[in-house]
């Protein structure tokens, strides 16, 4: 790669803490007339303009944005590539919108000209939405996932997927079998993890639709590599708990299903948990597991509200998920807006710098990769965005009665969406231009 040097001169603001651990205060660093400098992928410096400006040397590139600002790329913890093509499916609550919408649209990806064609779309509407990592379900074929992975690697982005498991309670013509999710995950594995800034995720899809030998299988796999990444679901809907607790009768719970076959750990990403009760989020805590706050879906499948403080009082890893296609909507903004929603329907708040924190470093940490990307410090990723002030009319017109930061963030949350992202960056390079 060539050596190049490159700066970006804008209002920037990256979450540094958990406000729930320092306080608000301490939780962020804003640069009103900030300078981000960029060198090989890198972040090799951020500041105030005034004081790093003089460090440089005089013919550096800068780019000057008016009325912008500068955050890390956004990160979502919970996401299916194969429901794109169903977002906003009708009428039903889980169980029945996976058997009426979500079986039949995954079906397609047997076919590699539908993989490639999704796994296209998918990556361009994260980019658009200032998504620069997601955990990513993948369908019941291998090929979702290499179709998938082949364009993330064009584009050097950092993204983690996986080929979900599922051996019983589904269609046949989407059921693989305990030995074969276990020969074709480890072929995916072999093939992309830490292939560059890709990592593989065993993907049991949840426990009423593995046997108790995929379970097996996929803890197997988990001892096998090193870093590997485990994502799943875990209770979202009440019908479902109750499922897996006749499905499941010798397990004391749905986490304890979880952890009877060894699927918790520090790289462990449980989407929703919206029934979670205190004893499961203590276990989850305990074991560095971590949670996918996933607000549109939970909304819009009538799932119910999670708890959040509660996660808190655990010291749980909470990252935040849309969950497409479950979720209505790529953008994180828009699903802060939403969590937002969900935490004054139970009494209480969420600050815009909780929210930053949610969609930035709290992913990152809930991924383990808080050294890589999060933040814009030093030394990590350069995967960054410009949100544009003046996106349109109506944002431009309300920031400009905004006073201070904390209001500005917190309406470019509640106005903003994929219009607001004037551009992402990923190591470095642009990968999204509105
Ligand atoms: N539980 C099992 N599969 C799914 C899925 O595809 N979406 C959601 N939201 N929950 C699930
Ligand atoms: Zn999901």
């Amino acid at each position: 790669m060539p050596l190049t040097r490159k700066a970006y001169r804008a209002a920037i603001l990256h979450s540094i803490a958990d406000p729930a651990e320092v306080g608000i205060e301490a939780s962020y660093e804003y640069f009103e007339d900030g300078l981000l400098v960029v060198e090989n992928g890198q972040i090799s410096a951020i500041g105030h303009a005034s004081e790093l400006l003089a460090t440089l040397p005089a013919d550096i590139e800068i780019t000057h944005y008016q009325d912008a600002l500068i955050t890390p790329g956004l990160i979502d913890t919970h996401i299916h590539l194969p429901q794109t093509g169903m977002v906003g499916a009708y009428g039903e609550q889980l169980l029945d919108w996976l058997n009426t919408y979500t079986f039949p649209c995954e079906s397609q990806f047997a076919d590699k000209a539908h993989a490639d064609e999704v796994a296209d779309i998918f990556i361009k509407e994260l980019l658009r939405n200032g998504t620069t990592t997601a955990l990513v379900f993948g369908s019941v074929h291998p090929q979702s996932v290499n179709s998938f992975f082949e364009a993330a690697q064009q584009l050097d982005l950092r993204m983690i997927a996986g080929k979900v498991m599922m051996d019983r309670n589904a269609p046949d013509y989407l059921t693989d079998t305990a030995e074969s999710s276990y020969v074709e995950s480890k072929a995916l594995i072999e093939r992309w993890h830490g292939k560059g800034r890709l990592h593989y995720a065993v993907t049991p899809r949840f426990a009423p639709t593995s046997t108790p030998e995929q379970l097996t299988l996929a803890g197997q796999l988990l001892g096998e590599y090193p870093d590997l990444y485990m994502q799943t679901h875990i209770s979202e809907n009440l019908k479902e708990v109750e499922w897996v607790k006749e499905l499941f009768p010798e397990r004391k719970g749905y986490l304890d299903v979880y952890d009877h076959y060894q699927l918790l750990g520090e790289r462990s990403v449980f989407a929703h948990g919206v029934h979670l009760c205190d004893d499961e989020c203590a276990r989850l805590a305990e074991t560095g597991s971590a949670i996918a706050f996933c607000p549109t879906s939970n909304f819009f499948l009538g799932s119910g509200l999670f708890n959040l403080p509660m996660a808190e009082k655990h010291k749980l890893n909470v990252g935040l998920g849309t969950d497409v296609g479950g979720g209505t909507s790529f953008s994180l903004l828009q699903t802060l807006n939403e969590a937002y929603k969900v935490m004054q329907l139970q009494g209480a708040r969420l600050s815009p710098f909780k929210s930053l924190y949610l969609a930035t470093l709290g992913g990152a940490r809930a991924l383990r990769l808080e050294d890589k990307i999060g933040t814009l410090h030093t030394g990590t990723d350069a995967d960054f965005l410009v949100l544009d002030y003046n996106a349109t009319p109506l944002l431009s017109y309300r920031l400009k009665q905004a006073n201070n930061i904390a209001e500005t963030l917190f309406v470019l949350m509640t106005l903003g969406d994929d219009r607001t992202v004037l551009q992402t960056y990923a190591a470095g390079t642009l990968v999204h231009q509105r």
